[in-house]
């Protein structure tokens, strides 16, 4: 005797109450890129749909997102001004400081996540301080400074941090900086994998984040690893680590499920600006059913065991939740 799998997929009620996995407009965290300027909304190339905005467009855009029912957004900076060390993230009038006050000013109920990294704050491109004899990262100098940035984001009216820049003692020192300035209750959301990816190359135009020499394998990990995956994300979660994150997603379904057995924390997937640009171009070409496929992709995201999906696809996806 065989089983009638094909019962249960008689009808679409059925079907719907069977499903195990359901995506609503709760599971987003949207990308904003802030640039300096006034009235400026620049598509990018590799990535059509995403833009670089200054601070007067991304309150236009906060505007809109509230209306379909997206309510969280990650905040990346492309500022005019950048040297060796990113000074520009570390004063309290810094494009980001700026941003997150206007977007609370007229939307504060908008969920604002600030990214945390140097990136693209230093001439460089690498992200933090660099130490001339190695030519690489300087961890602990770079620590120093994420705790001072981390108090910027604080100050201006951030919801949560999110520190990317995979350096070791990241989480316990700004846990750290932010009790001591009566910021207990502001969440750090730890990149705590966060893997050397050629999926970021779109990311880098936008953000106009390229290092100007060599990669950033001695501080992002190392794609063909899973259980040094597992070793990072539990050591976040030792250090104070509220929610932590698998960066790419696509490509590491399998490194998502491994930290949801490992962990009863929230876990968020970061769907990168490679996945997205895949998705995107072929849909424009012709080649895929651009929506369906878009949602099947961040259904696999939360199948493999993600609560959170931070995505370029957001803003389409919560359209079409809506229809
Ligand atoms: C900054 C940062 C990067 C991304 C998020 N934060 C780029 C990088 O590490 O090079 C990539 C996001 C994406 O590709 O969508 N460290
Ligand atoms: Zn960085």
């Amino acid at each position: 005797m065989f089983k009638r799998n094909r019962r249960l997929r008689i009808n679409k009620t059925l079907r719907n109450l069977v499903q195990e996995t359901t995506l609503t407009s709760n599971d987003f965290i949207y990308p904003l890129f802030v640039k300096e300027g006034v009235g400026i909304k620049t598509e990018v190339s590799s990535m059509p749909g995403v833009f670089q905005m200054s601070i007067d467009e991304i309150v236009k855009e906060c505007e809109y997102l509230c209306s379909i029912d997206l309510k969280s957004i990650i905040l990346f900076a492309i500022p005019d001004v950048k040297d060796s060390v990113g000074s520009e993230c570390l004063c309290d009038e810094s494009i980001i400081a700026r941003t997150i006050k206007a977007i609370k000013a007229k939307f504060p109920d908008m969920f604002v996540v600030t990214d945390l990294c140097f990136c693209e704050y230093t001439d460089h491109g690498h992200c933090g301080i660099l130490d001339p004899k190695t030519e690489t990262v300087d961890n602990d100098k770079t620590l120093e400074i994420s705790a001072q940035q981390a108090i910027v984001h604080a100050k201006a009216g951030a919801d949560m941090i999110a520190p990317s820049g995979m350096m070791d003692g990241i989480i316990e020192t700004l846990r750290t900086a932010l009790d001591k300035n009566g910021y207990e209750n502001l969440p750090i959301m730890a990149y705590s994998t966060k893997f050397a990816s050629a999926y970021y190359g779109p990311f880098r135009d936008v953000a106009e984040s390229t290092p100007s020499f060599g990669d950033r394998r001695s501080y992002q990990m190392n794609p063909a690893n899973r259980l040094e995956a597992i070793e990072e994300s539990l050591e976040d979660e030792r250090q104070g680590a509220d929610i932590l994150m698998v960066k790419p997603a696509l490509s590491f379904l399998d490194v998502i499920r491994d930290i949801r057995n490992n962990t009863n924390l929230p876990l968020c997937a970061y769907n990168v600006s490679g996945e997205y640009a895949m998705l995107k171009h072929a849909g424009a070409a012709g080649l895929i059913d651009y929506e369906k496929v878009m949602m099947e992709t961040l259904m696999s995201f939360k199948r493999a065991g993600a609560d959170i999906i931070i995505t370029y696809h957001a803003k389409e996806a919560c359209e079409l939740l809506r229809k």
